[in-house]
């Protein structure tokens, strides 16, 4: 069984992966609206990634014989400036997730869980990943600007994604 205090920030990570997903699913949306197939593949792909992290932490929760109670998903922006403006927003996103995964991880190790320290060791590794993918974007938008040409070689290059 997992503590109260464990489990109840175990419960609000799924809320901030399942709003993490949706607000990737509202980044698509907005791209499809705007015509760039390639922004919104690649983020739809990002919001599908993000339910299954959600996932990965309502599966441990029942391995631990603890039950999942699942919060009201926040409303995420439907507008965004322009697509770079809409990656940055993405990136400052991820390093919010990464903050939150280090406080469940401290927490956990205050509470003397180690197996969720474990399993979130997995998170850690992969926020670092979805951090480096986010700056990389970014830092390709700066390099590139945001001319029709630049757009569209961009829409192009992130649809070209094919994993989640
Ligand atoms: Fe599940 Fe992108 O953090």
């Amino acid at each position: 069984m997992l503590s109260k205090a464990v489990l109840k920030a175990l419960n609000e990570q799924i809320n901030h992966e399942m709003y993490s997903s949706y607000l990737y699913l509202s980044m698509a949306a907005w791209c499809e609206a705007k015509n760039f197939p390639g922004f919104a593949q690649w983020m739809k792909l990002q919001s599908s990634e993000e339910t299954k992290h959600a996932m990965k932490l309502y599966e441990f929760i029942h391995d631990r014989g603890s039950a999942v109670t699942l919060l009201a998903i926040d409303q995420p922006a439907t507008e965004f400036k322009s697509p770079a403006k809409m990656f940055e927003l993405a990136l400052e996103h991820e390093r919010k997730i990464s903050a939150l995964i280090t406080k469940l991880y401290e927490l956990a190790g205050k509470e003397n869980d180690y197996p969720t320290q474990v399993m979130l060791q997995w998170f850690i590794t992969e926020q670092v990943e979805e951090e480096k993918t986010a700056v990389g974007i970014v830092e390709q938008f700066k390099m590139v600007g945001e001319s029709p040409v630049s757009l569209l070689m961009l829409d192009r290059q992130l649809g070209a994604r094919s994993n989640a």
